[in-house]
């Protein structure tokens, strides 16, 4: 038998975020940050988070206040009926529970603005009761490791994930092992560009095996998404390398980026790096970058230095290397010179082979 549950908790403890509601217990902290954790990320939700429990530390003084004063708190936030939502729901407690937060995932479920993974998240992180929570991330995690091919946007997926969740939990620690699996979702097995060959779960992983990651999870309702694929070509001259700027009615107009080849298929972008391997001094890992409408596999390759550029550099801009970063480029050529930490190959001088 895998140890899943053991690789993740294991996992999670020495790489899980040090964030406020992870060291608690109190089911009305925890709401909250579900709740505020909704179609928000973490780093916009935690300041909302801390404003709201210094202003409102528990259920009775969130079910004393007033609309006003709990909606300005959740300014900027959008989705304004998560917050109504609460304070009603806040006096539905104190007035028809006693002040006390239901402790059961069946009775949490029948509280307004409340739907199944909020009620599953707070019945087993503050109630270790044994429900699996099925999130954004798990449905990631999930798909990839058993390689499922129903969509998760149906009900069938939707039946068949939350089966495949409950399976996996760890019935001794689901409260951990819950958050362990959305953690591993949002640190690891992240939606672009997976870090699988740092992945403890790489060895169990059958969509890593079949070369399906990037296709996983799969959504029946989708969003026409065009296959693109680039090779970005930095040339090296002296100090200098070239640029062009985007024109036309194209993706990205108006930026710049470094001279492009764009492929109809992965087989003849794979075939121009591979003639071209000679002559490169770096070839970046293949970059997946997601627009609404299109899918660019994206790979840099930095020629050698005072290597005759053999494409005509015409209509080329031709910028000291140190000048790059004043020109506006897409997010997918800012992330490539921000993440790459060694950018050492573009100061390469001449004559380096
Ligand atoms: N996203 C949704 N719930 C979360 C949680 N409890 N911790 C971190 N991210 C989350």
């Amino acid at each position: 038998m895998v140890n899943y549950q053991g690789i993740l908790i294991s996992w999670y403890q020495i790489n899980k975020r040090d964030l406020p509601w992870r060291n608690t217990k109190d089911p009305y902290k925890i709401w909250l940050s579900e709740i505020l954790l909704q179609q928000t990320r973490v780093n916009q939700g935690l300041p909302y988070y801390i404003k709201f429990v210094e202003s409102y530390p528990n259920l009775k003084s969130l079910s004393n206040a007033n609309e006003d004063d709990v909606l300005r708190l959740w300014q900027g936030l959008g989705y304004y009926s998560r917050a109504r939502n609460m304070l009603s729901t806040a006096k539905e407690l104190e007035n028809n529970y006693r002040g006390v937060f239901p402790a059961f995932y069946s009775e949490i479920i029948k509280l307004k603005g409340i739907g199944e993974y909020t009620a599953a998240a707070i019945a087993s992180f503050s109630f270790d009761e044994q429900v699996a929570v099925v999130d954004g991330n798990v449905f990631r995690v999930l798909s990839r490791l058993f390689d499922v091919e129903t969509p998760i946007d149906s009900s069938a997926g939707k039946r068949e994930f939350k089966i495949l969740a409950t399976a996996l939990l760890d019935r001794k620690n689901p409260g951990i092992f819950n958050q362990a699996i959305m953690e591993f979702g949002a640190l690891q097995c992240t939606p672009q560009n997976p870090d699988c060959n740092n992945c403890v779960l790489l060895h169990l992983c059958a969509s890593k095996e079949r070369g399906t990651v990037n296709q996983r999870p799969i959504k029946s309702k989708k969003t026409k998404s065009k296959p693109r694929f680039f090779v970005y070509k930095i040339f090296t001259l002296g100090n200098d390398t070239f640029i062009q700027k985007r024109t036309g009615k194209d993706i990205w107009q108006g930026l710049y980026e470094f001279p492009l080849e764009e492929f109809v298929d992965k087989k003849s972008q794979l075939d121009y790096i591979e003639r071209h391997k000679n002559k490169l001094v770096y070839q970046s890992p293949e970059i997946n970058h997601i627009l609404s409408h299109q899918r660019i596999t994206a790979v840099f390759l930095c020629f050698k230095a005072g290597l005759e550029i053999e494409e005509s550099t015409s209509g080329l801009l031709r910028i000291p290397r140190s000048e790059l970063f004043h020109y506006p480029v897409s997010v997918l050529i800012d992330n490539f010179l921000k993440n790459t930490n060694d950018l050492s190959f573009l100061s390469f001088d001449e004559n380096v082979d």
